[in-house]
C-alpha cells in the first residue's frame, strides 16, 4: 500500500489509472469501512482509500476535537485489506481557499440530520468534490448507514454530470442489529442493549408503520419506554422518490436519530 500526502505526488501516481475506486472515510476504520473497500476491490482495479477528518462538516468545536484518531491502526487493517493508495492530505491541500461557501445542494439537505445540523451536508458534498476533482476515480463507495449522505452526494454528481458512478452499500451490523460505528465504543454495555432493542423494535414495526397500523408517534413512544429521553428525529421516507440517480432499488426506510447518553446515533431500517 502507497501512503501519500502530497497531493502533486498523488495526481502523478495515479492519473494512468483507469478503473479507480475511491472510499473516502475520516477514519476509525470498522468492518462498515472495510466492506466498501472490499466492493471497490472487486469492482476496480485499484483502490484508493483517504482519511480526513473534515473540520467544516462538523457543527461543535468539541465533536471535531473528541473524533477518535487511531491512524496506526487504520493503516494496519488497510495493508492487510489490500489496499492499494491510502491519501492521507492535510487542510491546506484541500482547502487551499478555503470552504465553497456557495455550494448548491437538494433541499434534502434541510430535512432529519439537516434540521439538526445546519450547513452539515453542504460541507460534506463541498469535501466530496474536492476529492473527486483530484483523484478523478471511475467509481465512488459510500454507505447506506448515512442514507441522507448517500442521496444528497448521488443527487448533486447526477445534476452537475460529474463523471463518476456511485455505487451505495448496505449497512454493516453488529450481531445485535446495531449499526457499526466508531460511536458504538463510547456506549456502556447497558446502552448497547438499548440501542440494540430499539433495532430491533423498529425492524418489527416497519410494516406496520408502512401501512399505517402504527404511527409515528406509538414508536416514539416505545423508543422513549426504553429509555431514551432525546430523540431528535423518527421518520419514514420512500427513497426511491428522493434519488434522481441510483444503481439499487430502494423503497421505505424508517430514519431515526437519537442520543444514548452523550452519544449521537442514527440508522435507517
Ligand atoms: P465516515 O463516517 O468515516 O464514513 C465513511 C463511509 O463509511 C461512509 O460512506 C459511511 O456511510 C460508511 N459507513 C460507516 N459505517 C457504515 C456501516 N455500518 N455500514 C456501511 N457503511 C458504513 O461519512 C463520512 O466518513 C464522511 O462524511 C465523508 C463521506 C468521508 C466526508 O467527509
Amino acid at each position: 500500500m502507497k501512503i501519500i500526502q502530497s497531493k502533486n505526488k498523488l495526481i502523478n501516481l495515479i492519473n494512468n489509472e483507469k478503473n479507480l475506486g475511491f472510499v473516502p472515510t475520516m477514519g476509525a476504520i470498522h468492518k462498515g469501512h472495510l466492506s466498501l473497500i472490499r466492493k471497490s476491490i472487486s469492482q476496480c482495479n485499484k483502490t484508493i482509500v483517504s482519511i480526513f477528518i473534515n473540520k467544516p462538516q462538523f457543527n461543535k468545536k468539541k465533536d471535531f476535537k473528541k473524533y477518535p484518531r487511531t491512524l496506526k491502526k487504520d493503516i494496519s487493517i488497510l495493508k492487510k485489506t489490500k489496499v492499494d493508495y491510502l491519501y492521507l492530505p492535510k487542510d491546506n491541500q484541500i482547502y487551499p481557499k478555503g470552504q465553497n461557501k456557495k455550494i448548491k445542494i437538494d433541499s434534502f439537505s434541510k430535512k432529519l440530520c439537516g434540521k439538526f445540523r445546519p450547513r452539515h451536508f453542504e460541507a460534506v458534498v463541498d469535501v466530496v468534490h474536492r476529492f473527486i476533482k483530484i483523484i478523478n476515480p471511475k467509481k465512488i463507495y459510500f454507505g447506506e448507514k448515512d442514507m441522507q449522505q448517500l442521496i444528497l452526494i448521488s443527487n448533486y454528481i447526477k445534476e452537475n454530470k460529474i463523471n463518476v458512478k456511485v455505487v451505495g452499500c448496505k449497512t454493516i451490523r453488529e450481531r445485535n442489529g446495531v449499526a457499526s460505528s466508531s460511536r458504538n465504543n463510547l456506549l456502556s454495555l447497558k446502552e448497547k442493549k438499548i440501542a440494540a432493542k430499539i433495532y430491533k423494535m423498529i425492524k418489527a414495526n416497519k410494516r406496520k408503520l408502512i401501512i399505517n397500523k402504527i404511527s409515528i408517534e406509538t414508536v416514539k413512544e416505545n423508543v422513549h419506554k426504553l429509555g431514551i429521553n432525546k430523540i431528535e428525529y423518527i421518520k419514514i421516507f420512500n427513497i426511491n422518490s428522493l434519488i434522481k440517480s441510483f444503481d439499487k432499488k430502494l423503497e421505505y426506510k424508517i430514519f431515526i436519530s437519537y442520543y444514548l447518553g452523550e452519544t449521537r446515533l442514527i440508522d435507517n431500517i
